[in-house]
């Protein structure tokens, strides 16, 4: 082993074992090759290393491969290993200045950043499937629920942009926790930064970073950045949890109001009739998985001393874990959403069901006949404790006794009572912002859809700087 030599002596497989993140440290390789190159890069710009040492040393980094490399207690330590192992000595100077702690936090950070980029992307695309659907169904009147309880008339357009602008506030957070991950923390080397004369803006700008993480305590030991991605993920999986829960029940038969495309669904082993949502109902299981990721990274990073504790590392694995089954899960709910098969016909006929026009009948009294609000609620509450579809004349006999007034006498006829009890009239008199009529869902998705295009171009912009700055990294030698 590199790092132990005369110090500590050899160790057991058992206790190496134990303390290694080799598992883990896959997800970080690439990354740590890039950190290595830009720290070697800046180490000659500063005349810390010769240009021969930066170019024999980058051109060893090449050859070196995840799958060949040899022991080590992290990857930072095998690659270390194996580039002496390549070019002699002088592949010791690549740690001039530096520490494995200030290199596992600029790995992470990289990688992250990028998974950040794939899952807002996926976001974005669930979000549009979402928008695109409801531009489909602005016409489309369904039941609204409050309590599970049939509540009033709405319309599928309505209920889709729900989801979708909760994925869009999802969006936000995950942008905003971006330019958070997005600052470099090397050269803080193992906390107390270094003496040489290193240039840390400059490895930050190699490596694409927006800036610093400028206290080199700080920059080794916070964990923060993660626990924000992993938060931005759990609170985005409660959304998705919404989302595919009303795909199971909506898909069961006593609802009927979609049907998942066969894809999206397993049967039984058994009962050959089956369809199963298995799609949706992991998303709802996954929910826990990336809960549990975020409540594991939590508990391992809180009331840790100053400064980096190797408790840190086992941070790390519920990060790729968190982030990789939140994209999964959002990506998988984006295909079921854009192939269900919503049942118009049934969704239709149920939006009245359970008395659900009850509201716009009591608003209907109060704007024809200029009652106060409480009384029409009371009127129209004794008509639906008598659980039927109210006559002109119910409403006439119970607005007496409750009142003291004949709605018929005073502008409130057969045609009126019609109008509020039908539930596509209710939905078109509630146009106001944020309404379920149809002109309002339409300006919605027409806004949504705007939305949806900026945020991939924010995508591409960020990805862009990226993928710049690394490419002419790969280059220098
Ligand atoms: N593998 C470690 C981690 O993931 C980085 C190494 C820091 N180790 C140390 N003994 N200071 O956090």
């Amino acid at each position: 082993m590199l790092l132990r030599g005369e110090r500590l002596g050899e160790i057991s497989d058992d206790v190496l074992e134990f303390i290694s993140s080799r598992d883990a440290d896959r997800h970080i390789f690439e990354a740590d090759l890039l950190v290595d190159r830009a720290h070697l890069v800046m180490l000659k710009e500063r005349g810390l290393i010769a240009a021969e040492e930066l170019s024999e040393i980058v051109a060893a980094l090449d050859g070196i491969e995840l799958a060949r490399l040899g022991e080590g207690e992290d990857v930072h330590e095998a690659i270390e290993a194996e580039l002496i192992a390549r070019v002699g000595a002088i592949g010791g100077r690549m740690h001039t200045a530096r520490s494995r702690n200030d290199e596992v936090a600029t790995c992470i950070r990289i990688v992250l950043r990028e998974e950040l980029l794939g899952l807002m992307a996926e976001v974005n695309g669930l979000a549009e499937a979402l928008i695109e659907r409801a531009g489909e169904h602005k016409e489309t009147v369904i039941p609204g629920f409050t309590h599970l309880q049939h509540a009033q008339p709405t319309t599928l357009a309505h209920h889709l942009l729900a989801h979708a602008d909760a994925l869009l506030r999802d969006f936000d957070r995950l942008r905003d926790s971006y330019h958070r991950v997005n600052r470099s923390p090397l050269g803080a080397a193992a906390f107390a930064s270094t003496g040489f004369d290193i240039d840390r803006k400059r490895t930050a700008e190699l490596l694409g970073f927006e800036g610093l993480l400028e206290n080199s305590m700080d920059a080794v030991s916070t964990r923060d950045f993660l626990l924000e991605a992993l938060s931005a993920s759990a609170i985005l999986m409660v959304n998705a949890s919404r989302l595919a829960e009303e795909l199971i029940l909506w898909s069961t038969s006593e609802f009927g109001y979609l049907e998942l495309d066969d894809l999206f669904t397993s049967t039984s082993s058994i009962m050959p009739q089956k369809k199963n949502p298995d799609t949706a109902e992991l998303v709802r299981g996954k929910t826990g998985t990336v809960f549990g990721s975020l409540v594991a990274a939590l508990a391992i990073v809180k009331a840790l001393p100053m400064s980096y504790n190797r408790d840190l590392q086992e941070a790390t694995p519920n990060l790729w874990r968190g982030i990789s089954t939140t994209r999964g899960a959002v990506r998988i709910l984006a295909g079921a959403v854009s192939s269900a098969k919503f049942n118009k016909e049934r969704l239709e006929a149920a939006s009245g069901a359970g008395f659900s026009t009850a509201t716009e009948l009591a608003d209907s009294l109060v704007r024809r006949t200029r009652i106060p609000f409480r009384n029409a609620h009371q009127i129209v509450g004794a008509l639906a404790a008598k659980r039927e579809v109210p006559t002109i004349r119910d409403l006439d006999e119970v607005a007496e006794r409750i009142a003291g007034f004949r709605p018929s006498e005073r502008g409130f006829g057969k045609k009126e009572l019609e109008a509020a009890l039908d539930p596509k009239e209710n939905v078109a008199v509630r146009s106001r912002i944020g309404g379920p009529a149809p002109e309002e869902t339409g300006r919605m998705v027409a806004d949504r859809r705007k939305r949806i295009e900026e945020n991939g171009c924010l995508i591409e912009e960020m990805k862009g700087r990226v993928d710049r700055a690394l490419a002419a990294l790969r280059e220098m030698r």
